[in-house]
């Protein structure tokens, strides 16, 4: 009996030890495929265009974030792609009536060979893609590229003028001259120093707003709450947002100010984290403590009333 007592006690105290379960979510299911832009007259026709249309449309656009994100032609181009092949006499009457009312802004895009890195140039590139990413237009056109009018949004974001791919720390290209650089055609081993500095910064900074999360979940699933912490950890996607919107002004100053705001709510919960663990420690010893000296107190009354009966009880002893 003691036994039994002991060993149930013993895996009350290790269950109590351990740490808890992580349960993973359930994997979404994938949903099926379907052309998305079937009533769409702008991608109807231009992808039968013979040449640059057609390459626009499927090897450039549909490779896109904005393929994705279901940025038609007429998001950026403007223009009326609602219109029906039925309601139109000849393809060039549709063409038209398609046509009508598109961005102005494209046709104040410089489009030239003598640009230096790329011949699309100029502020009205910010302008155009500006009409969905104000924010970064504005920070984009105050930036030293911006007054320079080059290297625009496409050079920076696009492999052509179409495909427009994923942001990441990568484009910050660090690589001379000698190795085709991408940002080595204007800048020189003395300001490299600086786009050098200003990608440190904003790695170490994404790296340490994703940790920081790690750690604040997992002292939301403990059952602590924090206001201030919740500003950043709550909110990710728009801090996130905010730190890339400002590094497009190129500023270190402007940069540097930001990153440090978020190092402090992150040092914050790195501390809180701490603590609270060892808190928790704390508390999860001494109730493996106490459970053990009650198993404790258990098995010694329990050999007690087996001294009883075995050796003290009058049946035991005539029997
Ligand atoms: C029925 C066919 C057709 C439709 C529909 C159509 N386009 Fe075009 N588009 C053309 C052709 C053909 C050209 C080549 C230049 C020309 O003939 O005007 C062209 C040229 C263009 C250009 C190049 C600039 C220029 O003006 O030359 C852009 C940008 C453009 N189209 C955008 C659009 C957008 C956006 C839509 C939908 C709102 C659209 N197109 C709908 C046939 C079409
Ligand atoms: C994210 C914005 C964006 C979207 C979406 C977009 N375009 Fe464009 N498009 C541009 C820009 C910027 C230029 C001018 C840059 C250049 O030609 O270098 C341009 C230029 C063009 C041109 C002229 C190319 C040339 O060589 O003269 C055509 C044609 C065109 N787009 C068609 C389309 C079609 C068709 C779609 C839809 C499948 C589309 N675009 C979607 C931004 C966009
Ligand atoms: C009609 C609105 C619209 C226009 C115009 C537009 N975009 Fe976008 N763009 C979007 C949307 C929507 C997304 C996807 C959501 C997001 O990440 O903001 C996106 C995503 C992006 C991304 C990826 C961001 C990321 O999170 O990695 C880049 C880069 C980008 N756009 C650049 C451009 C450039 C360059 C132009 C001009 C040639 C442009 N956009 C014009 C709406 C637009
Ligand atoms: C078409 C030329 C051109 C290209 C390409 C170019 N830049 Fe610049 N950049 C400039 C000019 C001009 C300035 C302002 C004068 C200066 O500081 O050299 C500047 C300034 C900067 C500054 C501020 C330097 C300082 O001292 O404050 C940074 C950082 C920077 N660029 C980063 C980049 C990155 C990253 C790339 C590649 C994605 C790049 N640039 C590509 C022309 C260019
Ligand atoms: C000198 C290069 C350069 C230029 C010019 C530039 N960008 Fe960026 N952009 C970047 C880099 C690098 C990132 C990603 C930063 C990161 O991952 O932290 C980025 C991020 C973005 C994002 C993602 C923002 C988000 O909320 O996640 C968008 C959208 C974008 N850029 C659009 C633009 C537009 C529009 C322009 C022109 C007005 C532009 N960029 C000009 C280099 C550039």
């Amino acid at each position: 009996m003691t036994g039994s007592i002991l060993s149930a006690c013993l895996v009350a105290a290790l269950t109590l030890a351990s740490p808890a379960d992580k349960t993973t979510p359930p994997a979404a299911e994938p949903s099926a495929p379907t052309d998305r832009y079937a009533d769409n007259a702008c991608v109807q026709c231009h992808r039968d265009l013979p040449g640059r249309s057609s390459e626009i449309v499927e090897l450039q656009w549909k490779h896109s974030v904005h393929y994705e994100a279901n940025v038609g032609c007429d998001g950026c181009h403007g223009g009326n792609p609602a219109v029906r092949p039925d309601q139109f006499e000849s393809t060039d009457a549709l063409k038209r009536a398609a046509h009508q009312r598109r961005n102005p802004e494209f046709l104040t895009m410089r489009r030239s060979q003598d640009g230096i890195v790329s011949n699309t140039t100029g502020r009205s590139v910010s302008y155009f893609c500006g009409k969905c990413h104000d924010q970064i237009k504005e920070k984009h056109l105050g930036s030293p590229h911006g007054d320079f009018g080059d290297p625009t949004c496409l050079y920076c974001h696009g492999q052509g003028s179409h495909k427009i791919t994923d942001a990441t720390p990568q484009i910050i290209d660090t690589a001379g001259r000698a190795e085709a650089g991408r940002c080595s055609p204007c800048h020189e081993a003395s300001t490299m120093a600086v786009v050098k500095q200003i990608k440190q910064t904003l790695t170490e900074t994404e790296q340490r707003i994703s940790e920081s999360g790690q750690l604040y979940n997992e002292l939301e699933s403990w059952g602590y709450r924090n206001l201030e912490l919740e500003k950043l950890h709550h909110h990710v996607g728009e801090v996130h947002s905010k730190l890339r919107q400002i590094f497009h002004s190129f500023n270190m100053r402007e940069i540097d100010n930001f990153a440090a705001e978020i190092q402090e709510v992150t040092d914050h919960t790195t501390e809180t984290h701490e603590l609270i663990k060892r808190q928790r420690e704390v508390r999860r010893q001494q109730t493996v403590m106490g459970v053990l000296a009650v198993c404790l107190l258990l098995s010694f009354a329990g050999l007690l009333v087996y001294y009883k009966h075995s050796f003290l009880d009058p049946m035991h002893t005539q029997a």
